[in-house]
């Protein structure tokens, strides 16, 4: 018997809220730790992932020339959206890729999620649907469910603050099956989480909370969090750079500086008489005299004053 499974990430967002960054690079190539986002999220794929079908609108050429020059180990189906299908329509649109139970991502999440275990679970309960689940204090910005018994009976899309039925919300990983995926309208603008899980709730949807971190890295403070985390979770290394919470890019000079806590720095960025913390710094950046905090800088910036919360990118610049 094949167990080998497909995976769908969604990649099509404008990425609007880590503007101006997002003008030049789309959300899902932006570097975590130097690792861009949807590389990274196919790294950590079980091994019996062997195909991974990306739903592309914004940012197609850019994705397709990263793909081409880089081996991810697996299969990638990049399928393109004319225009923005929502997240429903988009997994429509990749419908003819998949050949049975599909795992479903939200691109830019950064989550501890173990994948094996919520497909054993899902399989355990013979769910139709499988969403993993999150609890945090303030729901309202996220997809809330009232969870049953293990039963997702009801699901709320950004619901109005004090409406929230629980603080359970919706991590944007999801177990599916092809039933779930035939009844989305085709060639519509589709909500998976406004137009299809309200109507299927109670019917074989089912939620699996998880503990560890979750952090949706779409916002400018959430980007950096998820940066910081990730270096969190080499802490344990016996490499002191890293136990300060610092990761500089083989290819980066530092001279007379101070970096960290928090520092990540990419590849061929030249830094002199700085102070550095809280931070990432893309490629080919050069900083001279400059105390930074909180601030994400680059790709290709030269930099020669003090900055704080703040985006400085090729297409300008914004304070968070
Ligand atoms: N292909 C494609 N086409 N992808 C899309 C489209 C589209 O039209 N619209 C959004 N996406 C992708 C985004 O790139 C992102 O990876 C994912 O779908 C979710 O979209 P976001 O815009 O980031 O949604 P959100 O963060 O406000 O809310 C979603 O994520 C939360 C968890 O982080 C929802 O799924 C919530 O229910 C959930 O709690
Ligand atoms: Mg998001």
């Amino acid at each position: 018997m094949n167990n080998n499974m497909e995976a769908i990430i969604l990649v099509g967002g404008l990425g609007t809220r880590l503007r101006p960054l997002t003008k030049t690079i789309p959300k899902p190539l932006l570097p975590l730790v130097n690792v861009p986002m949807v590389e990274r999220m196919i790294r950590k794929l079980p091994e019996k992932i062997d195909t991974v079908i990306l739903a592309v609108n914004y940012g197609l050429e850019q994705m397709l020339e990263y793909f081409k020059k880089t081996n991810v180990g697996r299969k990638v189906i990049i399928v393109p959206e004319k225009e923005p299908l929502g997240t429903g329509g988009a997994m429509k649109n990749c419908e003819k890729y998949i050949t049975g139970t599909t795992a479903v991502f939200n691109g830019d999440v950064v989550t501890s999620i173990n994948l094996d275990e919520m497909i054993e679970y899902h399989k355990s309960k013979e769910a139709k649907g499988t969403l993993a689940l999150w609890e945090v204090e303030n729901p309202n910005r996220f997809g809330v469910v009232k969870l049953v018994k293990g039963e997702i009976l009801k699901f709320q899309e950004k619901p109005p603050r004090g409406e929230e039925l629980s603080n359970l919300i919706n991590a944007g990983t999801y177990i599916l099956e092809p039933e779930i995926i035939s009844i989305i309208p085709e060639n519509e603008k589709i909500s998976i989480e406004r137009d299809i899980f309200p109507k299927i709730v109670g019917n074989g949807l089912h939620g699996i909370p998880f503990e560890g971190y979750f952090i949706d890295a779409g916002t400018p403070e959430s980007y950096l969090e998820a940066n910081f985390k990730l270096l969190d979770t080499n802490i344990e290394s016996e490499n002191n750079e890293l136990k300060n919470k610092v990761q500089v890019h083989e290819t980066s000079k530092v001279v007379d500086s101070i970096i960290g806590p928090n520092v990540v720095i990419g590849p061929d960025v030249f830094i002199e008489k700085s102070v550095i913390s809280n931070t990432v710094i893309l490629s080919d950046s050069k900083i001279y005299g400059s105390t930074i905090n909180n601030s994400i800088i680059g790709p290709n910036i030269s930099l020669n004053h003090d900055v704080e919360n703040t985006i400085i990118a090729p297409e300008g610049e914004k304070i968070f």
